[in-house]
């Protein structure tokens, strides 16, 4: 083949190559050592000598303009491949996701982290304790000693003559006063399951949760009890709630009080979740009394502080509608995901 048709037809070639082996095909079609370059430079040994250096000259620049020819459309259907390539790999951001199946919390653990979470707010740290508990901190420290009738309202699970399973949470409070005495100020929250020998039905259960506040210090109040629980019956019941202290006795406490909220389905107008009256019994308080903090070790008679515990269940029963404290131990999937939306 002459010079000129092995550089027209080169570039033709390399022209109409559509696919990166075509070109390949071309590469090698002109430039390998049997291509058509290798074979017309043979041709240089029957030239004159004179004409050979021209030759080799004109060869060598039909090289050059195929080797860019080849550059240049190499570069071109690569940069097409890739289109090519991202146009399959589109990511379709209609397509359906995979759907990861998760499970929901059970309204009453929600309802003890929202108690926990609104105290630790307030500075209060939370505090646990056993569920095995020795009859010393669960009655004598509370101020309920040995042969009380107080006793005998809180059906106790006995394991032997000292130990038992907690029957309220204020086990807890005697513990932690102990365990911190002298120190003040004292602020803590303490949830933790507690046992009862109770039938059980829609409103009783052997089991329950509780969350026993404390706080001790200089200067504590009643006062300061009343706006702590005002807050606290605000953010399980909604900003409107109010609050009322009536009169009440524990051993633990002196004085002490029953709180009620305004009633949050009513409004405190009157229906029947809250008997007519308005109101709803939420939970008991007073102030710690001076023989519990004594015998905990706190021996400084100025020192006040205020106390409360509340159930959980009961807590959760209201705010929802729950109206089967069973339901919230049975695991039932249909009752805890119909909480998933409180999460
Ligand atoms: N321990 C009481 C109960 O189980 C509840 C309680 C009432 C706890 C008043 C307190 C309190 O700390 O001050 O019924």
């Amino acid at each position: 083949m002459e010079l000129k048709d092995i550089m027209n037809s080169g570039i033709e070639a390399i022209k109409s190559a559509s696919t990166l082996d075509k070109l390949n095909d071309v590469r090698i079609e002109y430039l390998s050592k049997k291509g058509h370059l290798t074979q017309v430079m043979g041709q240089m040994k029957s030239l004159p000598n004179e004409e050979k250096p021209l030759f080799g000259k004109k060869v060598n620049e039909v090289k050059q303009e195929i080797e860019v020819a080849l550059k240049e459309k190499q570069e071109e259907l690569q940069e097409a491949q890739l289109l090519e390539q991202m146009k399959e790999d589109k990511i379709d951001v209609s397509m359906p996701g995979v759907q990861f199946v998760s499970g929901s919390q059970n309204p009453l653990v929600m309802i003890q982290r929202e108690i926990e979470d609104l105290f630790r707010e307030m500075g209060y740290s939370v505090v646990e304790g056993d569920e095995i508990e020795l009859d010393l901190y669960n009655f004598e420290r509370a101020n309920i000693p040995q042969d009380h009738p107080a006793r005998e309202m809180q059906d106790t699970f006995y394991i032997d003559e000292h130990t038992l399973l907690r029957t309220h949470t204020t086990a807890i409070q005697t513990r932690t006063l102990e365990h911190f005495a002298p120190s003040i100020p004292l602020k803590v929250i303490c949830p933790g399951k507690v046992y009862r020998r109770d039938d059980d039905d829609a409103t009783h259960s052997h089991q329950f949760v509780q969350m026993e506040g404390l706080v001790v210090g200089h200067g504590i109040t009643l006062a300061d009890l009343k706006g702590t629980l005002s807050l606290f019956g605000k953010r399980m019941f909604g900003d409107k709630r109010v609050i009322r202290f009536r009169p009440s006795y524990f051993q633990f406490t002196e004085p002490s009080v029953e709180v009620d909220v305004s009633c949050h389905i009513c409004d405190g107008k009157g229906c029947s979740v809250c008997k007519q009256t308005g109101w709803i019994e939420i939970l008991g308080a007073g102030m710690v009394h001076p023989n519990v903090l004594k015998d905990a070790g706190y021996e400084d008679e100025t020192l006040t502080g205020f106390a409360f515990g509340a159930g959980v269940e009961r807590i959760a029963m209201l705010k929802y509608g729950i109206e089967d404290i069973r339901s919230f131990y049975i695991n039932d999937k249909r009752f805890i995901e119909q909480f998933k939306r409180f999460e």
